[in-house]
């Protein structure tokens, strides 16, 4: 078999397997070469963090409990001089997906080789707008370069704007923009730290009034819009139940037609190995003692608490608490195996 049939075979049988998690984010890194206006990472670097040997052995236990979906994150991941061996290593185990700005791609392109997408935050096609929002004058160059060079060397790169009230009215025509030419959108929407809890694992940004949406009739009708779009077009990483649940937070009567599943389908772990159900709770562990603390009473109440949180719209763990449950998880999987193609090239 080849490597990446059997890791094709080792994912299926994970995504299948009940009670599990399946979806981990690893922010490996707080070290950022950027200044994004909305972002906090920058504000807090920290120059401490794991070594390579250490993530790998975590690495092992999110496996082992059953993570299928690891996302690699930061402050600027490919900012590690170590970054080539955690990729490598992340990517024959998970469905890895690493986070950049753009500015690491063309003098790490080696180190992506083997990942199976790579995530470029490009938040405007208008170049001063976004360098104003990232705060870093040639951010929009180093991105769009790095979409290219990521395309041309046949690496699976997607664009990952981050919806916000400075953008919202572009991401329509964003989207076209790339999809046209066959790359895939995927999206985050501006958070800030809720008061869940004060010492939060990791602080990523602080409410900012010019980011936060206020239109909501628009948020409501580009949803709306991304529906009809991704009836023919397959470049738009989004799934319907996904866009129906980020529309009802935007409806005149707000709707939360999901339950929190931090902690039980989708876990943190920050750059010392801290862990927890998500960024915004205070660490309730450490990655090395994931494996007996996974069943304890401990967690057992944890999920309790989170399944009852709604103090947060961040987009992904809607997407990964929608597709919690077995018959979700199924559904998922089966849309994972359509753009095989797409996944395993
Ligand atoms: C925190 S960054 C880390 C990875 C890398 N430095 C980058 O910018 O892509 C990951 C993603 O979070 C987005 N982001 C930044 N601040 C955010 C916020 N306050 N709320 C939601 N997403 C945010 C970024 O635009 C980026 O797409
Ligand atoms: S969004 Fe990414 S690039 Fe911008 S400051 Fe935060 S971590 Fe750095
Ligand atoms: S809703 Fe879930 S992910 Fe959001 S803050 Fe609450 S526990 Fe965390």
């Amino acid at each position: 078999m080849t490597a990446n049939l059997r890791k094709a075979a080792s994912l299926a049988g994970r995504y299948l397997s009940p009670g599990k998690p399946h979806h981990a984010q690893w922010l490996i890194t707080r070290k950022c070469n950027y200044r994004c206006v909305g972002c906090n990472v920058w504000k807090e670097q920290d120059e401490r963090e794991l070594t390579a040997t250490e993530i790998k052995k975590g690495l092992d236990i999110l496996k082992e409990l059953g993570i299928v979906e690891l996302t690699i994150s930061g402050g600027d991941p490919l900012l590690r001089s170590d970054i080539a061996e955690i990729l490598d290593y992340a990517s024959e185990r998970f469905l890895t997906t690493v986070y950049d700005n753009g500015s690491m791609v063309t003098k790490k392109i080696n180190t992506l080789r083997k990942v199976d997408f790579v995530a470029i935050s490009i938040d405007s096609l208008d170049e001063a707008k976004n360098d104003a929002i990232k705060a870093m004058p040639g951010a929009w160059k180093n991105a769009m370069n790095a979409v290219d060079v990521l395309q041309k060397e046949g690496i699976q790169v997607a664009v990952t704007p981050t919806i916000s009230q400075k953008n919202l009215y572009e991401i329509k025509d964003l989207t076209t923009y790339f999809t046209e030419r066959k790359i895939p959108m995927w999206f985050c929407l501006y958070s800030y730290d809720t008061s869940v809890d004060s010492k939060q694992l990791f602080r990523i940004g602080k409410a900012n009034d010019e980011f936060i949406i206020t239109d909501k009739e628009a948020m409501v009708e580009l949803c709306r819009q991304l529906g009809e779009m991704m009836k023919k077009n397959k470049n738009i990483l989004m799934t319907k139940k996904l866009l129906k649940a980020l529309q009802g937070l935007y409806e005149p009567k707000e709707k939360r037609i999901w339950k929190c599943e931090a902690l039980n389908q989708f876990l943190v772990v920050d750059h010392l190995g801290r862990i927890s159900g998500c960024h915004n709770h205070n660490f309730a562990g450490s990655i090395f003692d994931l494996s007996t603390q996974w069943s304890s009473d401990k967690f057992r109440t944890l999920r309790k608490i989170y399944h009852d949180c709604t103090q947060c719209n961040y987009l992904c763990y809607i997407a990964y608490s929608l597709y919690g449950g077995p018959k979700s998880t199924i559904a998922l999987a089966k849309d994972q195996w359509k753009n095989a193609a797409l996944l395993f090239k």
